[in-house]
């Protein structure tokens, strides 16, 4: 394992006393489609992404629709095998491990999804929907499911009584809170949330926000939180990566990146956030044009077409991820337009 890798952990503690326990190595996720006759092609979806995730820290992953969040989430949750690079779950690399290991550490990574109806079979009991990842992961008997399930079942702020219903029984809230007691039950290292709390009402967004920070707080569970809101990122993140088509263009510190944003995508990002705090968004800089298709991705930056600050170099040169001011980035031109 590469440790030289970027640090998504790169808050107040230095990462030496960190507990590393996900590492993604140049996550690499090609999808070959079909373009009509003879014709195919290749969905670049995510195009070499690395980082680390520490113990009982959250790393908020943000970008436009399209730029492979949820691809992503599919790797690190390995619902689907990336076509390169590796992933390390506590250390271990996942593709090379033996079934049994790769299984264990599977259920180390749990996720919830934007829409809980995904991820709760709608003929199950919530009794079932939690008791199932018991029988099939650990030996206790139905007395002692039935004590875990009820404790997650006020861990999340449910009723145990409440076991007995159908997920339809319950209100969006209350059903995103199954969906996390149901990722929470085996009380995996690593939770992945893609858009989790998107779905829901503004007012019940807030209370399922925090249930996420006291899981937290609790199990000192790591969190890749995808979101598309800045809003909702500042109140839970300690680490910020910003993807823009299927690569990262900046990583770093919750703090650093919203007091001084330096990539023009995570710039443009926070300017078309009103309800950041205007002081925080110096420079505004306005999206332009639509996101290029990951099938025929752009030369050199791959935001170089919409950039305002592109020259000839961006052009042709792709931009490595590097230190500047703190955090990472991957800008020819951030020293230049920093200024
Ligand atoms: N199975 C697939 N086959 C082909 N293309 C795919 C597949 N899955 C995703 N893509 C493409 O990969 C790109 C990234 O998709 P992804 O769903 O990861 O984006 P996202 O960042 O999660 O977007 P959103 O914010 O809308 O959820 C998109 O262009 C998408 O169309
Ligand atoms: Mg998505």
């Amino acid at each position: 394992m590469n440790s030289n890798l970027p640090q998504a952990a790169s808050g107040e503690t230095s990462s030496a006393q960190q507990e590393i326990v996900l590492v993604a190595e140049r996550l690499t996720k090609h999808y070959p489609v079909s373009r009509g006759w003879f014709r195919s092609g290749l969905v670049k979806a995510l195009n070499g992404v690395s980082f680390s995730l520490a113990r009982g820290r959250t790393l908020a992953v943000v970008g436009e629709s399209g730029c492979g969040k949820s691809t992503l989430a599919r790797q690190l949750t390995m619902i689907e095998a990336p076509t390169s690079g590796s992933l390390f779950i506590d250390g271990r690399d996942v593709a090379h491990d033996t079934h049994a290991a790769a299984k264990a550490l599977r259920r180390q990574v749990q996720m919830v999804f934007q829409n809980p109806y995904a991820s709760l079979n709608p003929r199950k009991t919530v009794e079932q929907a939690l008791g199932e990842p018991l029988v099939i992961n650990t030996d206790l008997d139905s007395r002692a499911r039935a004590e875990r399930i009820a404790d997650m079942m006020r861990t999340v702020g449910l009723r145990p009584e409440q076991t007995r219903r159908y997920p339809h029984m319950f209100s969006g809230g209350q059903r995103q809170r199954v969906a996390i007691a149901r990722a929470m039950i085996l009380e995996p290292r690593i939770v992945v949330a893609d858009e989790p709390v998107s779905a829901l009402d503004v007012s019940i967004q807030a209370q399922i926000l925090n249930l996420f920070m006291d899981l937290q707080d609790q199990f000192g569970t790591s969190y890749v939180f995808i979101s598309h809101n800045l809003s909702v990122v500042e109140h839970v993140a300690h680490d910020v990566m910003v993807m823009y088509l299927g690569a990262v263009v900046e990583l770093g510190a919750k703090g650093t990146l919203f007091e001084r944003p330096l990539h023009p995508y995570t710039r443009s990002l926070m300017s078309a956030t009103p309800s950041l705090d205007a002081s925080k968004r110096q420079i505004q800089i306005k999206l332009q044009g639509e996101l290029p298709s990951p099938l025929n991705l752009p030369s050199g930056c791959t935001f170089h077409q919409r950039c305002p600050y592109a020259a000839e170099i961006c052009r042709h040169e792709v931009p490595q991820l590097r230190q500047v001011s703190e955090r990472l980035v991957a800008c020819h031109r951030v020293e230049e337009i920093d200024g």
